[in-house]
């Protein structure tokens, strides 16, 4: 695996990519950061060597390199998913990217259905701590000069990070909450039975992605800080008719808020 990243990592240099200082994963509905990326350098994945493809609509499939906030940052727009049909090594492979570009903390968004009764449609959750039910990405042989073989997890989430976000959502007038983000293949939304025991086991909302990301991230020591924004609810009661479409929507309203605390936090870190 080593020679597969070494090799797209010469790819994108070739082609600009240097010593980017952050990474950043997009979510659905939630590409619209890119936009405020200066001086872009743009590749689609299809063109990058060893990239696997996005299938889902609303992932338009980019790597993005500009400056961001001040610094050189490496984006993803739109990201794999598990349910997709990639196995976890695909899904993480441009973590491992990232990593070997230079980037000290890896940023991370996604849509997610809100467990936790006190949340509405639009909240912005910061992820404070995971669940993780989507298969581990490094099940199989390890490669110790990537990473250890039985990597620590007690701090996934980077405390400093999650500190610093809450001060600039704090100063910028953004409301914020802190909570457990659970991960499960998808592609079905949750019954209520399943919400409900979401709920019991801890999560406060649920999706279908970034736990493999931060997995592989911390694998290598790189710091994590990760959003959810709340598209929909899993609460008795409030539990509606969702579709790809409604959360898409729901996403794109609070993006804005979002880039905003991602753009300072990258200046800031
Ligand atoms: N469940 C799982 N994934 C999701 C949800 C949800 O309710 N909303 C957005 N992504």
């Amino acid at each position: 695996m080593l020679e597969n990243i070494v090799n797209t990592v010469e790819f994108l240099r070739s082609r600009g990519f240097i010593a980017p200082e952050a990474g950043i994963v997009l979510g659905t509905g939630l590409g619209g950061l890119t936009t405020a990326i200066e001086n872009q350098i743009e590749i689609p994945y299809a063109d990058i060597p060893d990239f696997p493809l996005s299938t889902v609509k609303g992932h338009a499939g980019k790597l993005i390199y500009g400056d961001f906030g001040g610094k050189k940052i490496v984006a993803m727009k739109g990201r794999f998913h598990f349910y997709e049909g990639y196995g976890s090594e695909q899904v993480t492979f441009p973590i491992r990217v990232m990593k070997q570009l230079g980037i000290r903390a890896l940023f991370l968004s996604n849509a997610a259905g809100g467990t936790n009764p006190d949340y509405k449609i639009g909240d912005i959750m910061i992820i404070k701590d995971h669940i993780s039910l989507l298969p581990n990405p490094l099940l199989g042989p390890n490669d110790e000069r990537i990473g250890p073989r039985f990597p620590d997890m007690s701090e996934a989430y980077d405390r400093q990070l999650i500190a610093k976000a809450e001060t600039i959502a704090g100063r910028l007038g953004i409301p914020v909450t802190r909570g457990v983000y659970l991960s499960t293949t998808g592609p079905t939304f949750e019954t209520p039975a399943e919400y409900r025991y979401f709920r019991t086991i801890g999560a406060d909302a649920v999706g279908m992605s970034t736990t493999p990301e931060v997995i592989t991230a911390r694998h290598m020591s790189v710091p994590c800080f990760a959003v959810s924004i709340i598209t929909d609810l899993g609460v008795e009661g409030k539990i509606e008719f969702t579709t790809h479409e409604s959360v898409q929507l729901a996403a794109e309203q609070s993006e804005r808020k979002m880039t905003m605390i991602m753009k300072e936090l990258i200046a800031s870190f």
